[in-house]
């Protein structure tokens, strides 16, 4: 009988592995009593210099999770083999490094037992907490971060191009994408609303701008004078138009209203308001009822939050955020 058993301790752990559970927030209560408090200071520093890092915060975290999980991976210079830095999504694109390392440095600095070379906070912690402390610092929905998370030692650019989603995706690659990773379409649809702040290159919306007639031509018009048809490829605008920049990063419910409009600029965005996949119902309950939305973007970034992290004795704290120990 024993092989059986031993199928069955294996089966265990496999299932214990797979479904890795976080701890409270109150997890580094004692060792690090000013670890949130930290971060918090460290997100609205940045945001107070620059509004809108908040925005880049939020995607930085995403693009973790959606890698090999909430592990840090997505922090991995191009020093270290398979960076995910260099991925399709990424390369070019994403920002924020630099104000991670710093908080991180901010959090050992004080927490950091010394003469102990061993790090305390985990980097994928400082970025899911970062994350909700920026939304929060840009006016929206607050959620409690579970915390434990572990920080790989590797990267992975294959499943980076392979897991995150394009912005030339239709409604069905993308309720697919985020479905595979455990979200229903609600939650898909709720988590596409962090367009409401940030920014994207032309070149992720060029053909959209002259190539699609589901969008408002006021709109179109716009946005070709600074993102021309053969030019000016990384050329920004804002994804979710707002009348000022007094507006802009603001986090609201705007982005749904501005799809009804026909005012989504990535194609993955007006997707969601243009007939097929079932999304039309949820755009127009968030755009009419901004609690709706905000509780379903909380719920949905807990969930984020909770993708395959590392806990326990897997994996590592990184000493930097940038490079394994
Ligand atoms: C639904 C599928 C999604 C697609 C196809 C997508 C695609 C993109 C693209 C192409 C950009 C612009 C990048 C650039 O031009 O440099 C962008 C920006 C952004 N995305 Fe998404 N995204 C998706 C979902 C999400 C989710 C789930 C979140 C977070 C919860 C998110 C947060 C952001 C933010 C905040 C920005 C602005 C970043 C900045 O200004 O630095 N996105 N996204
Ligand atoms: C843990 O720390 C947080 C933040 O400093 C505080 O709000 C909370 O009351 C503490 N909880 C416990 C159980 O000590
Ligand atoms: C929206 O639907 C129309 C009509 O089915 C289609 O022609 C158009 O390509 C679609 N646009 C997007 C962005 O999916
Ligand atoms: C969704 O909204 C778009 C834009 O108004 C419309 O063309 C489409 O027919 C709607 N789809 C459904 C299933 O109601």
């Amino acid at each position: 009988m024993a092989s059986p058993s031993l199928s069955v301790v294996l089966l265990l752990c496999l299932a214990a592995a797979a479904s890795a559970v976080l701890s409270p927030p109150t997890f580094y209560n004692t060792s690090c009593t000013q670890a949130l408090a930290i971060i918090k200071t460290g997100v609205a520093a940045a945001i107070a210099t620059d509004r809108s890092m908040g925005a880049s915060l939020l995607r930085l975290h995403f693009h973790d999770c959606f890698v090999q999980g909430c592990d840090a991976s997505v922090l991995l210079d191009a020093t270290v083999p398979n960076s995910e830095r260099s991925a399709l999504g990424n390369a070019g694109s994403l920002r924020g490094f630099d104000v991670i390392e710093k908080i991180k440095a901010d959090v050992e600095a004080a927490c950091k037992k010394k003469g102990n070379s061993r790090a305390v906070v985990s980097c994928a912690d400082i970025l899911a907490v970062a994350a909700r402390d920026s939304v929060v610092a840009l006016g929206g929905p607050a959620w409690d971060v579970q915390l434990g998370r572990r920080d790989s030692d590797t990267a992975n650019v294959a499943l980076a191009n392979q897991d995150l989603p394009p912005p030339f995706m239709d409604v069905a690659g993308l309720i697919k994408s985020f479905g595979d990773k455990g979200f229903t379409m609600t939650d898909m649809v709720a988590l596409s609303g962090a367009h409401t702040i940030g920014r994207a290159q032309c070149k992720n919306f060029r053909s959209r701008l002259y190539g699609e007639d589901n969008i408002d031509s006021d709109y179109a018009t716009k946005l070709r004078a600074n993102c021309p048809q053969t030019s000016g490829d990384g050329n920004l605008a804002q994804l979710d138009d707002t009348p000022t920049t007094m507006t802009a990063d603001n986090f609201d419910n705007s982005y749904f209203v501005n799809l009804q409009l026909k005012k989504g600029l990535l194609h993955s965005d007006q997707v969601l308001f243009n007939g097929t996949g079932g999304t039309n119902n949820t755009v127009n309950n968030f755009a009419s009822n901004p609690p709706a939305f905000s509780s379903a973007f909380a719920s949905a970034m807990v969930t984020m939050g909770n993708l395959s992290p590392l806990t326990g004795s897997q994996g590592q704290i990184r000493r930097i955020c940038s490079k394994p120990n």
